[in-house]
């Protein structure tokens, strides 16, 4: 998911890689690596920054490929960060994200030496096997490609053969055209001082970059990808576009969530496969899942309490990590722990989580990083792959951890018979449909955008919602407050009668989830009620009708009980945007940090 770069062509392809790497160093990384090519391949990587690699000074028959990592399969570690070689030595791969079906492809593998714990690495073997068959280089990559499964964009080199090769599906890869030679990269960035005239590959793409250039191919054929010249300058470029981080990965969410979804779900038949090491008869055994978390993996938790209680048929309980040490009384018996941790390092989560397994509990963790902490403590991990998140505000890893225990849940519900396969396939239909339903959302920026500009000036926000539009309504309104410092509530709408409704008047306006999975029937009551004391209420829902109750509306695409979760990304834009009109902190915000590693 990070950043991929190349250069062949007359220039100091060390120098340019290493700058690449450096421009593509705001995608954040944990590993990096360049693969000198020549007459043979020499590797260069490790755990930690590009700086700390030492790289041969200028070589100028040389040509190369340089990766910054972001691992999905086994933790970061010199020998995992990329390039990755063969057996020979003579091919070097770089790659970014998932192969899916590398299980498979390596036991087919037989007799090569694996050094790596990667999905990447059988890419190289497979293309040394091609290659030990007589094949030349391109059509070697387009045999392996053929095989892989999953969501990625590669960069191949091998010695003496003066070609680098490239291919994209469902990851990002642009050919820079320069003056001096052809750039490979995840994006623009990486060579703009160089050139600004840029190929976009689509799906499917394989280009093959020799000293004259590069040629385009898709399903065998020659394409032609238009070079387009690029209008902005290198100062531009630091968040490839966006103002903060917290925009980029807003607006990353779709790619974030189909490298979630990646080769893990089996819509036909009803199936999800998250390569679990916790056996089906523990599944099948317990009765109760105890979720810890904090923050919005809280609310990820509180969504995820639902669907688990719907899908598998368990109980579910959900804890703030820093109240769960405190409790006792906790039954070990029958209860599986889930620990909900984007970073794998929050201090109140480990603590609760170390609780349960002190009394016998056994313990998963959903995080996004691999190697973290969490990952070391518990008995089984599934990761959320949804690439680093920057911004100090959860917001890709919310939606993607919340897809992702939707996974869970209809797996474990299929495991103990609580679903049945066609019950599991029509919600996985809509699971598999998250990434366009946000990105439809995402379309619809500027509605949201100047609903932010009529109440930014508000006293106060309240969200309300009811079923799945309870934790979204909390994620709402802590992703608001976060970040545009003004006060911000969620509460489940039946309760605002119980108390808040006497802070309700014509300076706060009430964001109502009114979409499918909140009741919104008896919300609209609730609705009523702070109309009736002047409160302007936003609305969200798939059904325009609404907009005749609400003062705004803001419509969602229909998704299910996965709608409120789509909803969520309308509200991290209004937060975003309210936060942004405020001149706020946004990636940063003060008083807080991207990980609390203290209780
Ligand atoms: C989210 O926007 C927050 N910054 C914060 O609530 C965060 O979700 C919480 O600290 C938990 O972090 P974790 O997922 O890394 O454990
Ligand atoms: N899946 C690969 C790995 O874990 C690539 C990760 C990336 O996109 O950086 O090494």
């Amino acid at each position: 998911m990070c950043g991929i770069t190349g250069y062949l062509g007359d220039g100091d392809s060390v120098e340019l890689i290493a700058q690449g790497l450096k421009n593509l160093e705001y995608r954040g990384y944990d590993s990096a690596g360049v693969a000198v090519v020549d007459d043979d391949v020499n590797v260069y990587k490790q755990e930690g920054t590009i700086d700390g690699i030492t790289l041969p000074d200028s070589e100028p028959t040389a040509y190369g490929i340089g990766h910054t990592r972001w691992s999905t399969h086994g933790p970061p570690s010199d020998r995992n960060a990329h390039p990755h070689t063969d057996c020979t030595g003579d091919i070097a791969v770089v790659h970014n994200g998932i192969i899916s079906n590398y299980h498979e492809l390596k036991a087919d593998l037989d007799g090569h030496i694996f050094e790596s714990d990667t999905d990447t690495e059988v890419i190289p073997h497979l293309i040394e096997e091609e290659l030990a068959d007589g094949v030349d280089l391109l059509p070697a990559v387009q045999r392996v490609l053929d095989r892989l499964e999953g969501s990625f964009a590669i960069g191949v080199g091998q010695a003496g053969s003066e070609r680098l090769i490239g291919a994209r599906q469902d990851s990002p890869l642009v050919v820079g055209h320069g003056e001096d030679g052809t750039f490979l990269a995840s994006d623009v960035t990486a060579f703009i001082e160089q050139t600004k005239f840029v190929s976009y590959l689509e799906d499917g793409d394989v280009v093959d970059v020799g000293v004259d250039g590069a040629t385009v191919y898709n399903d065998g054929e020659v394409v032609d990808r238009e070079p387009q010249e690029i209008k902005w300058d290198a100062e531009d470029t630091s968040k490839a576009g966006h103002d903060h981080y917290m925009h980029k990965e807003i607006h990353e969410q779709p790619h974030a969530l189909r490298q979630t979804l990646s080769g893990r779900v089996d819509e036909t038949a009803g199936k999800v496969d998250l390569e679990l090491d916790l056996g089906d008869e523990l599944l099948e055994g317990i009765d109760r899942v105890h979720i810890v978390a904090c923050g919005t993996s809280y609310h990820a938790g509180l969504y995820a309490k639902r669907l688990f209680e719907t899908y598998s048929g368990l109980s579910v309980e959900v804890s703030r990590a820093s109240e769960y040490r405190v409790h006792d009384g906790h039954d070990p018996e029958n209860t599986l722990a889930v620990a909900i941790t984007q970073s794998g390092e929050t201090a109140d989560t480990l603590s609760a989580i170390r609780t349960a397994k002190s009394i016998g509990t056994p313990t998963l963790a959903v995080t996004n990083t691999v190697g973290s902490t969490v990952t070391r403590e518990v008995d089984d991990t599934v990761y959320i792959r949804a690439g680093p998140e920057i911004g100090v505000a959860a917001t890709k890893t919310f939606v993607s951890q919340v897809a992702t225990l939707a996974l869970v849940a209809v797996h474990a519900g299929r495991v103990r018979g609580t679903i049945s396969a066609s019950k599991a396939a029509s919600f996985l239909q809509s699971v598999n449909q998250l990434p366009s339903a946000v990105q439809e959302v995402l379309n619809s920026e500027a509605v949201i955008e100047r609903i932010a500009e009529k109440y930014a000036d508000s006293e106060s926000f309240f969200f309300i919602g009811k079923a799945y539009g309870h934790p979204v309504a909390l994620e709402s309104a802590l992703k608001l407050k976060e970040i545009s410092y003004e006060h911000a509530e969620g509460f489940p709408a039946g309760e605002l009668k119980h108390g808040p409704l006497a802070l309700v008047t014509e300076q706060t306006p009430v964001i109502a989830l009114l979409t499918e999975g909140t009741e919104a029937a008896e919300t609209m009551s609730n609705v009523k009620e702070v109309q009736s004391r002047g409160a302007p209420v936003i609305g969200l829902s798939s059904d325009s009708g609404k907009s005749e109750f609400c003062e705004e509306l803001i419509e969602v695409p229909e998704m299910g009980e996965m709608e409120p979760v789509v909803a969520n990304v309308a509200l991290q834009l209004l937060a975003y945007h309210v936060a942004d009109l405020k001149g706020r902190a946004i990636d940063k915000p003060r008083n807080l940090a991207k990980s609390v590693t203290v209780e």
